[in-house]
């Protein structure tokens, strides 16, 4: 490897991603291209002609980057990624440099003690004590998986992990869990019908006697409590269950409480809102992702855990080729006896330098910025007889609809897929479209540090108009 060449390109490359980062908003913010098109576009061989690295970025600006979704652009409000910060995009760039394994200490000094850093930062926050230990991984999916291993080898006093699952057992979430709870149940031998998604309040929270009622039906058949699981964020809506009484019922349960604060975390940073996760210390785990709403690069979740020791007895099989001095005093901490994974990218890095370059204040003031936003829009689809809003917004995901008496269900249902895809195809914004209840809504959620209250304008009166244009067409076709 030529290093001055490495120097001159790598100057040309942050040039270059600072250029995009400060003219992001002028692109389009997704471009409605064929897929085939893009397939078409890498149809390539196994590339044998070396290339200059400026003659490599050069493709990458004709064949990649037009092609993005700009997540950047303040009109990005869709599925949960946040526009990055710098100081975690230059953390990544190290962290690939330096190639630290954080599954083993040796590969990785240094970079262990920053890794139990940042997730004693994570503890902190969550306000647990000294024993409480974590993970950084992939993202929530992995955080939940690894949440409900806990939980199965907990409740099944680690026999599960040797024998396989014995028995009838239950998890018990809300309908509006992620997907990643259907999942883990699954990855742990649960089987999905042993997953009870139970109704929700008009708060869209976990309704208490719900769960009652189905645990009372599953002890009478023979089945167990094995967990439950308490949202704190839901991905329509970031409501948050009533963690206190949750906690309670797993208690008196003898079961496992893990709590999904995969987007709605990111509330620990503010000051202004964070008595909304109240009781989130008291749950065994939790799952919260830094690549969401700490506007971390990804890719960074965590699964944080109030007994450290649990992580240890849930996954610490040590092979004769990778050596831990655990038990002794200082020790040098080894992540694959106490996690997952063994290989492990150094995902604290990025976490570490956003903290460090503009400090928890800062980041909780993005994270209140983005709460005013989806307020202000909630504000405005009120005043507006046409649209409705799901419910007050208490984070920064809202979902609105368009009314209209004259159109069925299911011509409203494809309006709204109609204005969401003209809208992606100009480009100027982007969100998603969700069911809650039955029907289908606009799912709107800035996790964006460039988003502003005109953006919120400008989209709402894009909806407004847009909305109207579509219904009249339908009612002519109708
Ligand atoms: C509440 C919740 N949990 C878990 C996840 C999964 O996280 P990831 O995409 O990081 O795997 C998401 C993703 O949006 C989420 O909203």
């Amino acid at each position: 490897m030529q290093y001055e060449e490495f120097r001159q390109a790598g100057h040309n490359l942050i040039d270059y991603i600072a250029d995009y980062l400060q003219q992001v908003e002028n692109k389009p913010l997704f471009n409605d291209v064929e897929p085939s098109v893009l397939n078409d576009l890498f149809n390539e061989a196994i590339p044998d002609v070396p290339q200059s690295l400026d003659g490599i970025q050069k493709m990458l600006e004709e064949k990649l980057i037009p092609y993005c979704t700009h997540v950047n652009h303040p009109g990005y409000m869709g599925l949960i990624t946040p526009s990055p910060n710098a100081a975690g995009i230059l953390g990544d760039l190290l962290a690939s440099a330096l190639n630290q394994n954080l599954g083993a200490y040796t590969i990785s000094p240094s970079a262990t003690a920053m890794e139990l850093r940042v997730i004693h930062w994570l503890n902190d926050l969550i306000g647990y004590d000294e024993k409480a230990g974590g993970n950084l991984t992939s993202g929530g999916m992995m955080a939940n998986f690894i949440g409900l291993k806990l939980a199965r080898d907990f409740t099944t006093k680690n026999k599960a992990q040797h024998d396989g699952i014995n028995g009838g057992w239950a998890v018990y979430v809300s309908e509006e869990r992620h997907v990643s709870i259907d999942k883990a149940v699954d990855a742990i031998g649960l089987g999905r019908n042993n997953l009870r998604a139970l109704s929700t309040d008009e708060k869209f929270q976990l309704r208490i006697d719900a769960l009652e009622e189905a645990l009372q039906k599953d002890k009478a058949a023979g089945i167990k409590p094995l967990c439950i699981v308490g949202l704190a964020g839901t991905t329509n809506l970031g409501a948050v269950d009533d963690l206190e009484n949750l906690h309670h019922i797993a208690v008196r349960e003898g079961c496992w409480f893990h709590v999904d604060a995969a987007y709605g975390g990111g509330m620990l940073l503010s000051d202004k809102n964070k008595n909304i996760l109240k009781g989130l210390h008291l749950a065994d785990s939790v799952t919260i992702d830094p690549h969401k709403w700490f506007y971390a690069p990804l890719d960074c979740g965590a699964v944080l855990v109030k007994d450290h020791d649990q992580l240890t007895r849930s996954f610490g099989i040590q092979h004769a080729y990778l050596t831990d001095q655990s038990k002794k005093n200082n020790e040098r901490y080894q992540f694959y006896v106490h996690g997952f994974e063994q290989s492990k990218r150094f995902r604290s890095l990025k976490v570490w330098m956003s903290f460090q370059h503009y400090g928890k204040t800062q980041i909780g003031k993005w994270v209140d910025d983005n709460v005013a936003q989806a307020m202000y829009l909630h504000t405005l689809v009120i005043n507006d007889n046409d649209f409705e809003s799901a419910t007050q917004p208490k984070m920064s995901a809202i979902c609105i609809r368009y009314k209209n008496e004259l159109l069925s269900n299911e011509t409203l249902t494809q309006l709204h897929r109609d204005v969401a895809a003209r809208i992606e195809k100009e480009g100027n914004f982007w969100f998603a479209t969700t069911e809650l209840k039955g029907i289908t809504w606009f799912r709107i959620n800035p996790v964006n540090i460039h988003t502003t209250m005109q953006t919120m304008d400008a989209l709402f009166k894009t909806l407004q108009q847009y909305c109207k244009e579509a219904a009249e067409k339908m009612k002519m076709v109708k």
